[in-house]
């Protein structure tokens, strides 16, 4: 049974189109697959081989060096959220904020809540130094932040968790 969507497919292909080899396409096409299905299964894994002419060896390789994909064993939660650690948001309290929210989400980094709403991440600097302490929220920098509570409260309002 197939698990990549129609939609997944159809835009694989057409990136296959912009690059001048199908394995270019790896990368984004895994991006894709998580983004929608939250992780990249072993079914996709091999379903974005096919369309790429590789093994799935390949796709596993390049999946696996980067640490930012999750597999079925370990989907992400609906909201990502990446304490930044790096040096600017350490010496601002970054260490206090990533040890609070440990506590409130009841996760180590690289986890996700048991109700599938968060997964909780360590990053390197996510380039907005002059907001630290800062963390990302998906795809969306939050500068300045220091009350754990009041960060979840905010997201759980923002995405009606
Ligand atoms: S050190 Fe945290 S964003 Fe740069």
């Amino acid at each position: 049974m197939s698990s990549l969507k129609p939609e997944i497919v159809e835009k694989i292909k057409s990136l296959i189109l912009l690059y001048p080899a199908k394995q270019a396409v790896t990368l984004p096409a895994l991006h894709l697959v998580q983004d929608q299905e939250r992780c990249v299964s072993q079914q996709a894994i091999v379903e974005i081989a096919a369309l790429l002419e590789l093994s799935p060896a390949e796709i596993h390789d390049t999946m696996s060096f980067y640490g930012f994909f999750k597999t079925e064993l370990n989907p992400l939660g609906k909201c990502r959220l990446w304490v930044c650690r790096s040096l600017a948001c350490d010496l601002r309290g970054a260490d206090d904020l990533l040890n609070k929210l440990i506590n409130k989400l009841g996760v180590a980094p690289g986890q996700t809540t048991k109700d599938g709403m968060f997964t909780l991440e360590e990053a390197e600097c996510i380039g907005a130094c002059e907001g630290a302490p800062c963390v990302l929220i998906n795809d969306v920098h939050c500068h300045n932040v220091s009350d754990a509570d009041r960060l979840i409260d905010d997201i759980r309002k923002s995405f009606r968790l």
